[in-house]
């Protein structure tokens, strides 16, 4: 099967690069062809450049996107779309002067979710993540990561791991689940926080393990949360177990998460809306993958992690929704990627880059996603005519897209 894309406005190219992601002055630099062809053969990018140098191939389907941009699809590192039911309530509740803090503490947060969660049948929950999922998916994203979390009992997490396991053999879309089993403390371990972690080591892990159902392992390293040692504990554990750590760090306060994350060789630290001069220099020179949520701290009213400062100290950055019923109820990249420029002062170069291959990066498929790059999946956006790519955050309430391709086949 051949597809033809011709006539494309500006095919956005993204670098390739060696080491498979872009950091600080790199971030600006946005390849494109003005007036490109590009071609898709078994689900793969074939070919591509500018429309002057056509291939003459039989094609089964040719898409002209005259006035359109093509661009890969988004690469969302960083979601928890498999939950039951929504906090609503506690949106409410923050309206009218609570704080996210004030409401977890009362049993409210992440617990409000895993109540309803472990209330909630495989079956119910599998078909409310797949509409969350088809959702992102017809808003541009190619490539998610799904992380468990929501259900802190043995029975709980499996069950979230199989429905995103569930999810991925039923969509054409590249899913990498996570285990966030350390997300909160259930209520009756508050007293017995090695309990709890014992049973995340001795129960859960090997389980997850002997049914293949995550590739990472997530932490969230937070005051009231896994304090640093029990996140290193943690993420010893699931290194054993051949999970690679992803963590939640710097959220509301800056307690040594980064510093563990890198010394166990974190793929990414993520959120990261408060950071020191020292989080900063302990990323350089590292592979770990520093990732920020600009729709969480919208939504919570937080502060927004500081690009400028990040990528001025050459540092990569990838940007993701964190799709979730209690901090940021949006999957939508479009939106990220807007608020990335308009609040964290990324520019549009920057902002595609992190929401691309950095992503990719960030959940280690920037071999296959993130970029047009032959013998990369044909995962693509084609947006609707525009008159550059600027309209992409600069008309941040707009839907641009028109087309998108998943594995070179249009998801409608
Ligand atoms: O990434 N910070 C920790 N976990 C999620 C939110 C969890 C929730 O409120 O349900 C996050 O923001
Ligand atoms: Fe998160």
């Amino acid at each position: 099967m051949t597809t033809l894309i011709i006539n494309i406005k500006e095919l956005l190219q993204v670098r390739e690069t060696a080491i498979a992601k872009v950091s600080g002055a790199e971030m600006a630099i946005l390849p494109t062809i003005k007036n490109a062809f590009l071609v898709i053969k078994d689900h793969l990018i074939a070919d591509f450049g500018s429309m002057d140098n056509l291939p003459q191939i039989p094609a089964d389907k040719t898409i002209d996107a005259s006035g359109k941009m093509v661009l890969p699809s988004w690469c969302d590192s960083h979601t928890h779309i498999v939950y039951a039911g929504n906090r609503e309530q506690e949106f409410v509740d923050r309206i009218n002067g609570m704080t996210y803090e004030e409401i977890a503490n009362r049993g409210g947060g992440i617990l409000n979710s895993a109540k309803k969660l472990n209330e909630t049948t495989e079956e119910e929950i599998y078909n409310q993540s797949k509409a969350r999922l088809e959702e992102v998916m017809r808003l541009g994203t190619g490539a998610v990561e799904i992380k468990s979390g929501y259900g802190l009992t043995v029975n709980g997490e499996l069950k979230m791991l199989r429905v995103i396991k569930r999810l991925a053999q039923n969509y054409p879309i590249t899913i990498k689940a996570t285990f966030l089993g350390a997300h909160a403390f259930p209520l009756e371990f508050k007293g017995n926080h090695q309990g709890y972690i014992n049973l995340i080591i001795n129960e859960i892990l090997p389980e997850i393990a002997k049914n293949k159902l995550a590739e990472f392992i997530d932490v969230f390293c937070e005051t009231g949360y896994f304090t640093v040692d029990e996140t290193q504990q943690i993420m010893e554990a699931g290194i054993k177990f051949g999970l690679k750590p992803k963590i939640h760090v710097n959220q509301f306060n800056s307690i040594g998460g980064i510093q563990a994350g890198i010394k166990y060789n974190a793929l990414s630290v993520d959120h990261l809306e408060v950071m020191t001069t020292e989080d900063i220099e302990a990323l350089k020179n590292t592979k770990t993958m520093p990732v920020a949520l600009p729709s969480c701290s919208y939504f919570l009213s937080i502060p927004y992690t500081p690009a400028r400062e990040m990528i001025t100290a050459g540092l990569p950055l990838a940007l993701a929704t964190d799709y979730n019923p209690g901090s940021t109820p949006s999957g939508n990249m479009n939106l990220v990627v807007a608020t990335a420029c308009i609040k964290m002062k990324m520019t549009p170069e920057e902002a595609i880059n992190a929401a691309t291959i950095n992503g990719a990066y960030a959940m280690g498929i920037s071999a296959t996603h993130g970029s047009i790059t032959i013998g990369k999946k044909a995962n693509l956006i084609i947006t609707k005519p525009i008159p550059s790519y600027y309209q992409l955050p600069y008309a941040f309430g707009s839907n641009l897209i028109d087309t998108v391709l998943i594995e070179g086949e249009i998801f409608a």
